[in-house]
């Protein structure tokens, strides 16, 4: 039935929910690492160098988030389990937090973006001519939490790359593999635990290997 390994299953994701992880994570990190060098070093060439697509690359990842979402919800039900446990609640929690921040922090900014003396032209489309003086109602919000909320956003995201790095260095139970690894699992095993489920791990006792890393 249709392409395999463009859906996800219950061992892996799949190519559709891959791109959208990956091409959000590099674009997603080149925001942050542009507005962290301009923190640091003001007005410059290499900051321009970062941030001069802050607004255009901004709104195609808002755009992407949305068809990420839809992607989430069609897949939910096949998606790699998680297990129970307090540390699958987490793992949860934290994928929810990160969906929520990634909606929110360019949403709040492009409402702002409607209503400043700039104009709004993402990708040099005019989508809002530039007002004779800011909206207060469109940019309060934008002005109190956008910057905040896209350096929690940076926080999770470094809290959820440590989780992956437990996973891979400690665990060791394929959850990067899950993410990059083949679309399909050829391993012979049970499907996976789920990512953070160490109470799940410790019951298994060791019937997980077979579910290690092949490579
Ligand atoms: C998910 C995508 C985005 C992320 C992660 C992000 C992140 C950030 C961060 C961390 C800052 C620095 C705040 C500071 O200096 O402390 C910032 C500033 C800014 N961003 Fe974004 N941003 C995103 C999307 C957008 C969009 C879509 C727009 C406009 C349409 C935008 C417009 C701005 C502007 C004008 C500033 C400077 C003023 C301010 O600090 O609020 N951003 N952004
Ligand atoms: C930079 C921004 C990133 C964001 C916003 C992000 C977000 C997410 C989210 C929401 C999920 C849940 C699955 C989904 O709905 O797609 C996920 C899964 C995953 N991410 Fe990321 N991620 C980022 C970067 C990374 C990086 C750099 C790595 C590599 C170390 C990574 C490795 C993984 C893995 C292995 C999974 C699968 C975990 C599981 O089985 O549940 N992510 N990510």
């Amino acid at each position: 039935m249709g392409i395999p390994g463009l859906l996800d299953s219950r061992s892996a994701y799949g190519l559709v929910s891959r791109i959208l992880h990956w091409s959000l994570a590099l674009m997603l990190l080149w925001q942050l690492t542009g507005m962290a060098v301009r923190a640091l070093l003001g007005r410059h060439p290499v900051s321009a160098f970062f941030v001069g697509m802050h607004q255009s690359l901004g709104t195609a990842i808002f755009v992407l988030v949305i068809l990420r979402i839809v992607w989430m919800l069609a897949m939910r039900g096949r998606r790699p389990d998680h297990g129970n446990g307090l540390p699958a609640v987490a793992a949860k929690a934290g994928h929810a937090a990160l969906y929520a921040l990634m909606l929110l922090v360019p949403s709040v900014a492009l409402v702002r973006a409607f209503g400043t003396t700039r104009g709004f032209a993402p990708f040099g489309i005019e989508l809002a001519p530039p007002r004779e003086e800011d909206v207060e109602a469109l940019v309060w919000l934008g002005n109190a939490v956008h910057g905040t909320l896209g350096w929690v956003l940076a926080a999770l995201i470094g809290g959820h790359v440590v989780a992956v790095l437990i996973h891979e260095a400690l665990l060791r139970d394929g959850t990067l593999r899950r993410m990059a690894g083949r679309t399909r699992n050829s391993t012979a095993g049970p499907p996976s635990p789920g990512i953070d489920n160490l109470q799940g791990r410790k019951d298994a006792a060791g019937g997980t290997d077979s579910y290690a890393r092949t490579s």
